[in-house]
């Protein structure tokens, strides 16, 4: 009997060129699984094209819903943000892609699963990990990496094989995108020190074209996730179109990061996040309000964790799991409404309210109405000074350097 592989299938070059590739280098079956996490372009013809080219099969998955209720919003609710630059969408996606791929593979018997990914970046590495976590019995392949060839190689292997070439392949970038995000990379853009071309852009309009007058935006948010748009609800996926397409116009979400690979190399990388910048910025603000400031210490580093783990492909972990729990728990009183202004490529939060709010006017105001005792203040300030005292008083008279680093002398005692 034939082997059967089981092939992530995006439509593009790569991948197209994979499909013969595979069932002739291994004498297989290829069965295709093309997941829609919100991609570009059109799906629909990606079947037709795959069953053209050889495989079997050809199966299409629409994983917006699950990819935004099970990946993107725990994200959100942990502000996972790689190296303070990136929302992942990227690293989100690729663990839901390995799911699907293993259920596939599974339920058609194959003994396989290959993906399009390069030997030089993080998604093989997100592949494989995620693979191995969920069905270890199943064997990888990855053409690409395998096969090694140039572009212009995979070109030429296209056109002698009949495979019909994309005409996004003119474009001179590399591109990933879903609904959470659109990561940009190759050509001009490998050289730091070139800004952007406009080309390179797609969500988001130069802050040079867009709007001259601000756009007010209200994000009401439940438990930590966001239901509602200017007070209308809104189920995730649409909610983060919708967000994608306003708070692009406005020219939000550009990013441009110089980033560490799991591989060890550094990397120029230009993302597009219109709705992930506005919603992480918005879920912090409702944060500020709403969590104690220990809550709110300890959530930074939970959040620095989350993110380099999804970064690092660490998704099907107890790890992940465990952090999940205290992120869920975090997230109890984290609902109220958030108001944000966009305005020429900008998202700065102008309000925010919660029924759980911290901020009392009563205890903060310097009006009228104020209920707090500042006769308190002494008694507490002593206290809390008690230990830098009695440390100054023992330690400072011993120490050349002083406490600041300036000498103590005599002189300075007697001034
Ligand atoms: N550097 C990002 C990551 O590893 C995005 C990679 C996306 N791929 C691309 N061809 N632009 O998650």
């Amino acid at each position: 009997m034939l082997e059967k592989i089981v092939l992530a299938y995006s439509g593009g070059l790569d991948t197209s060129v994979a499909i013969k590739w595979l069932g002739e280098r291994y004498n297989a079956e290829v069965i295709t699984l093309t997941v829609d996490v919100g991609n570009e372009g059109d799906l629909s013809q990606v079947r037709e094209k795959a069953l053209r080219i050889g495989a079997i099969k050809a199966l299409v998955v629409d994983a917006k819903k699950l990819f935004v209720d099970h990946l993107v919003f725990p994200a959100l609710q942990a502000n996972a943000i790689y190296q303070g630059q990136y929302s992942l969408a990227t690293a989100l996606s690729r663990p839901l892609m390995a799911k699907l791929l293993v259920d596939a593979a599974l339920q058609e018997n194959a003994s396989a699963v290959a993906h399009g990914c390069t030997g030089k970046g993080n998604d093989q590495v997100r592949f494989e990990v995620s693979v191995a976590a969920l069905a270890p019995q199943l064997k990888i392949m990855a053409p690409a990496r395998e096969w090694g060839i140039t572009r212009e190689e995979a070109l030429a292997y296209a056109q002698e094989h009949g495979i019909p070439v994309p005409v996004t392949v003119s474009s001179p970038y590399s591109i990933d995108e879903n609904i959470w995000g659109r990561a940009i990379e190759c050509g001009v853009l490998e050289d730091p020190w070139v800004e952007p071309p406009e080309d390179a852009f797609t969500l988001t309009r130069s802050p040079e074209e867009t709007p001259d007058k601000p756009y007010y935006i209200e994000i009401g948010f439940e438990k930590g996730i966001p239901i509602s748009i200017d007070s209308q609800k809104l189920d995730g996926v649409e909610l983060i179109q919708r967000l994608n397409q306003i708070a692009g116009e406005h020219g939000v979400g550009r990013v441009d990061h110089i980033e560490d690979r799991l591989i060890g190399i550094k990397s120029r990388e230009i993302y597009e996040a219109p709705a992930a910048t506005v919603l992480l910025i918005a879920h912090q603000a409702l944060e500020s309000l709403a969590l104690s400031k220990e809550q709110l210490r300890f959530g930074q580093r939970v959040s620095a964790e989350y993110a380099e783990l999804i970064y690092n492909g660490l998704w099907f972990t107890p790890w992940r799991q465990d952090l999940a729990a205290y992120v869920q728990s975090s997230q109890r009183w984290v609902s109220g409404t958030v108001r944000l202004k966009l305005f020429k490529g900008s998202c700065c939060v102008v309000g925010r309210k919660s029924d759980y709010s911290l901020y009392q006017h009563e205890l903060a105001t310097y009006d009228k109405g104020d209920t707090f005792d500042q006769r308190d203040a002494p008694g507490f300030i002593r206290i809390w000074g008690l230990p830098i005292i009695t440390q100054a008083q023992v330690q400072l008279p011993k120490s050349p350097e002083g406490l600041l680093g300036i000498a103590t002398t005599p002189e300075d005692a007697s001034t």
